[in-house]
């Protein structure tokens, strides 16, 4: 019987269809992240894995799996993963595109006008017993309205943002290595290098994956671009932002909002970021829907049972 490890409790869906594959499953089943020593046991004599954004599989992981066909990561992003080691060893790698775009673009629409209107700042106000009525100058906040919204990366979740963007009336731009047409035509929208779209947007919403290119890659000096009234949106990796120089920018109030799923030190979270009234932030919850968490765990299944029954896989991270 074939071994699946799963490295943390995930959703029913893919559990109960390894099930019934007749897969053995070994599942690390406290609600917490596997501890190092557990996670390089536990995969040592797996045929395949369910891993999570959380699990670091470097070369020392790697080196240590002595059957495993397959790492599928229950994640869109797979930066936790050594791909090019991985292939090295002949490990398929699958992530879980597709099942959490709209959730994720969804998300990132929720941090949108939370920064704008100022959401989280106000519930504090009110529940911190200061709401004394109606007042016209109560918490003012930015109409979306024809504001420019800039696409920092036009893939699937980009676009879908876009698509939410757009209905709330804004103009869209975006900035990506690669012309995408359809984006273009969809939104008429221009393409345009990022520093012009850091300079132009009033929204700067991030959704590239993490690796050596887009480290860091709004920093500093990208950040300066922007606009006072501007807000910057994180929802893909924290590392895409000089965490350290948006701080900053936000202690001097040189633009007016961000809004924050992810970090660079997960789970730490900076504490000046805490201190901060024009940051709205949550734990890494963009894809944090029944829906999304039930197919992620799902194609994760479907990704390790196609590999171990000799078939391809269906969503593989390189070819
Ligand atoms: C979440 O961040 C994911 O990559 O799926």
């Amino acid at each position: 019987m074939k071994k699946v490890f799963i490295t943390r409790i995930i959703p029913e869906p893919g559990l109960n269809y390894l099930r019934q594959k007749g897969f053995k499953i070994e599942l690390y089943s406290e609600d917490r992240t596997i501890p190092r020593k557990q996670l390089l046991a536990g995969i040592k004599d797996a045929d395949a894995v369910i891993s999570l954004l959380t699990d670091k599989f470097d070369r020392e992981a790697i080196d240590k799996m002595n059957n495993c066909q397959i790492i599928a990561n229950h994640a869109v992003g797979f930066n936790n993963i050594d791909i090019d080691y991985a292939k090295e060893k002949k490990i398929i790698v699958t992530n879980t595109p597709e099942v959490l775009t709209e959730s994720t673009a969804d998300l990132t629409m929720a941090l949108v006008l939370s920064c704008a209107r100022r959401l989280t700042e106000a519930e504090k106000f009110l529940r911190g017993g200061k709401f004394e009525g109606w007042k016209p100058m109560l918490l003012l906040g930015i109409e979306l309205k024809d504001k420019v919204f800039g696409i920092v990366g036009a893939g699937r979740i980009g676009f879908e943002t876009a698509k939410r963007a757009k209905a709330f009336g804004c103009r869209i731009i975006y900035f990506d290595n690669e012309k995408k047409a359809n984006f273009e035509k969809e939104f008429s929208a221009r393409r345009v290098s990022l520093n012009s779209l850091m300079l132009s947007s009033d929204i700067v919403s991030v959704h590239l994956p993490l690796n050596k290119k887009t480290h860091h890659l709004i920093n500093r000096d990208k950040l300066k671009l922007m606009k006072k009234s501007s807000i910057i949106i994180n929802t893909a990796r924290g590392e895409i932002i000089d965490e350290k120089a948006l701080i900053s920018v936000l202690e001097k109030k040189q633009i007016f909002a961000a809004g924050l799923d992810v970090f660079e030190k997960e789970p730490n979270v900076n504490k000046k970021l805490l201190k901060l009234e024009n940051v709205v932030l949550l734990p890494h919850i963009g894809s944090a829907t029944i829906e999304a968490r039930n197919r992620m765990s799902l194609l994760a299944a479907k990704n390790v049972a196609a590999v171990l029954s000799g078939n391809k896989p269906l969503t593989p991270v390189y070819n």
